[in-house]
């Protein structure tokens, strides 16, 4: 493949001519751009991308570093910001963290050697010096969901305690009356606002007690382990909250073997809003994140910090909603089938 030296040679011009020329970064005559074209057709020749980005040119050329893609909740996000980067002509590079701070630092070297243009964060490990050290370099990033708080940058997340408080009175509605939450990895501010939410909503109720909260992990597994113990330490558990739906999926599971009827005897609710919730057996009742929404707003954000049109980075909070279905809806509080 032909490289910026063999146009160069071609044309019998210098390297920085052809430079200048590619990058439109100073005077070239016209006659000299007449052989340069002649030499870059003749060769057949490709720029390279990051030869571009070592001009300081943009490569249109995204990141979105999540913390863990085994969760349907990350490329339903992912979906929302490729749309809408591709809608503004850039590409995006996927990076799966697993909430790995080492791991995180690793992809932030490769893609600085990438010259990329951005960065969207959704991952625990970041912290606010990562975010201006960043951000000193001149790679705009923004950050996503379970970010650390107060971040010198824009940071696009759900309003996680009012949620949980949507879930527990939904669930007292339906007539529940011991409701029990399995709360996710306390490391993740998304978890940690869920549970403050349950824990507001339940407090000063008579048959409260912190033994009604056990910790889970985010994932499928997480969720049967901890209702299997939650329903030995509770038998009189009427309703299960689980701070999101992997782990509501998990409830379903380790009630079903345990032979409990939901939402008879226990009724179920997640949060998230992911498509899986549509497909269980109860469907589940869910708080649904904007998730489409967060990754399409978190990608608008980032172009436009790199085009320098952002007025102001902030922090945008956007609200969830209640999606009730079969897995708490008993009628009129009492048992059904
Ligand atoms: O299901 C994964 C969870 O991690 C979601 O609730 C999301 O908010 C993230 O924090």
């Amino acid at each position: 493949m032909a490289t910026i030296r063999d146009v160069a040679k071609l044309a019998g011009v210098s390297v920085a001519t052809i430079s200048r020329y590619l990058n439109k970064s100073g005077y070239v005559n016209v006659e000299t751009e007449q052989k340069i074209k002649k030499a870059i057709e003749a060769l057949n020749y490709e720029p390279n991308a990051v030869a571009r980005g070592l001009a300081g040119k943009k490569t249109n050329t995204i990141a979105l570093i999540l913390p863990d893609i085994s969760n349907p909740f990350f490329p339903e996000l992912a979906r929302a910001v490729e749309d809408v980067a591709s809608m503004y002509g850039y590409t995006v590079i996927l990076c799966n963290s697993d909430d790995e701070g080492v791991k995180e630092k690793s992809y932030i070297e490769v893609l600085k050697k990438k010259y990329i243009d951005g960065i969207i964060f959704a991952s625990n490990t970041l912290d606010s010096s990562d975010v201006e050290q960043m951000t000193k370099k001149g790679i705009p990033v923004v950050c996503l969901d379970r970010v650390p708080p107060k971040q010198s940058c824009s940071v696009v997340r759900s309003k996680n305690r009012e949620g949980a408080k949507l879930a527990v009175e939904h669930l007292l509605d339906m007539g529940c009356r011991k409701i029990a939450h399995i709360y996710g990895p306390q490391e993740f501010i998304t978890a940690k606002e869920r549970l403050a939410g349950y824990e507001e909503s339940v407090k000063h109720l008579d048959w409260y007690s912190p033994t009604f909260m056990i910790q889970g992990d985010f994932r499928i597994e997480g969720g049967i382990r901890a209702t299997e113990l939650l329903m030995e330490r509770h038998p009189d558990v009427d309703a299960i909250f689980a701070g999101n739906d992997l782990m509501a999926v998990g409830a379903l599971k380790a009630l079903h073997r345990m032979g409990v009827q939901v939402p008879g005897q226990v009724a179920v609710c997640g949060f998230d809003g992911i498509g899986m919730t549509e497909i269980t057996q109860p469907e589940l009742t869910t708080v649904a994140q904007p998730i489409y929404e967060m990754g399409a707003l978190v990608s608008r954000i980032l172009i436009k910090k790199i085009e320098g049109t952002l007025e102001a980075d902030q922090t945008y909070e956007l609200d969830v909603a209640l999606v009730p279905r079969e897995s708490t809806l008993r009628r009129n509080g009492h048992e059904s089938s």
